[in-house]
């Protein structure tokens, strides 16, 4: 396993469990399976509304002796309704009670959108704060909090672009030690990418297999299938592997993180043997030299809602 080794030497595994979509009555099951597959990093979030259901699974595999806390790495992101610099604290409180934990490995800012306390998903633009109100220098402030308590050992942020990421290098203390974002061969995002590396600043790659389970609302009848694409499909039969494999490989060849997503057992166990999938020089320009771009989460989710003080751009670089 490879791993991204943190400034003060700690170590996250390159592939970890992803648990978005993942039903409250799935994800206890698929965690207990990924750690007995020896998986030893999982990415939660508290909007992924099924943090209790993982914290109980931490819980038994810790209590049978099957992995240590220290063994495990541990995401997890601060909702959009809890920006304010007091309140972040109070978001990890939430989110550390549900996992049945007294610190994490890592939190993230999970979006650089702002909501009222009472919202989770806006309706209207009177559901937003504008960045006036709560400033991301500010939420920023509320990490480093936390970092220096102990409660989280690493802070860092997720879909933020470089513009968003210059703006809290300004004035922070600490500089994010992780930017979580979609990454997959339809998204490269080699400016971002690099802009990171430049920076010092770790990289997730989310959506790695292109979210086929994403909502209905976030889909489209003629979006693209990652997972049916032929030249992945190609290099995959010539490796004996598949096609989830080789996005999962390409992503830790890139020197990414990746948290691949799965409830089955199978595939759970699929997706860690990516780790031995060997990629050539030549797969890895057959899988740059493709040419269709897509991006699966749009966020207009955020951006398109009526009244929202929130542009695309305030998201995504222009590629
Ligand atoms: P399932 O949970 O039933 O395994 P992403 O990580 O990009 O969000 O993608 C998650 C989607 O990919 C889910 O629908 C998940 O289904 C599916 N998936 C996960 N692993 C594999 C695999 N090895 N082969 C095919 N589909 C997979």
């Amino acid at each position: 396993m490879k791993y991204i080794t943190f400034a003060n030497g700690d170590k996250m595994p390159m592939l970890g469990l992803g648990t978005w979509k993942s039903s409250p009555g799935e994800v206890y099951q698929a965690v207990l399976w990924a750690l007995e597959a020896g998986y030893r990093h999982i990415d939660c979030a508290a909007v992924y509304q099924n943090e209790k259901e993982v914290g109980d699974a931490l819980a038994k595999a810790f209590s049978d002796g099957l992995v240590k806390r220290e063994d495990v790495f541990v995401t997890s992101k601060l909702w959009n309704n809890a920006h304010e610099e007091q309140v972040v604290e109070v978001g990890l409180d939430k989110t550390l009670a549900d996992l049945r934990l007294d610190y994490l490995d890592l939190y993230l800012i999970h979006w650089p959108v702002s909501l009222k306390s009472d919202v989770m998903f806006p309706k209207g633009g009177d559901d937003y704060l504008t960045y006036d109100q709560v400033p991301l220098a500010a939420t920023w402030r509320g990490m480093e909090k936390i970092k220096e308590k102990g409660k989280a050992r690493h802070i860092g942020v997720s879909n933020f672009n470089i513009a968003k990421l210059e703006e809290i290098l300004q004035t922070a203390d600490v500089i994010p030690e992780m930017n979580q974002i979609e990454l997959q061969p339809y998204l490269p995002q080699d400016r971002l990418v690099d802009y990171c590396n430049k920076k010092g600043i770790n990289i997730t790659a989310y959506s790695p297999l292109g979210s086929g389970d994403r909502p209905k609302g976030r889909r489209r009848d003629d979006d693209p299938v990652l997972l049916e694409e032929p030249c992945i499909k190609e290099i995959a039969k010539s490796h004996a592997a598949t096609a989830a494999q080789v996005l999962i490989s390409w992503a830790i060849h890139r020197d990414t993180a990746v948290i691949p997503k799965s409830v089955s057992k199978e595939r759970i166990i699929q997706n860690l043997a990516a780790k031995d999938v060997s990629l050539y020089e030549s797969d890895l320009l057959k899988i740059r030299q493709i040419s269709h771009k897509f991006r699966f989460i749009d966020g207009s989710f955020f951006t398109d809602i009526p009244g929202s003080p929130y542009k695309q751009s305030d998201l995504w670089e222009e590629e």
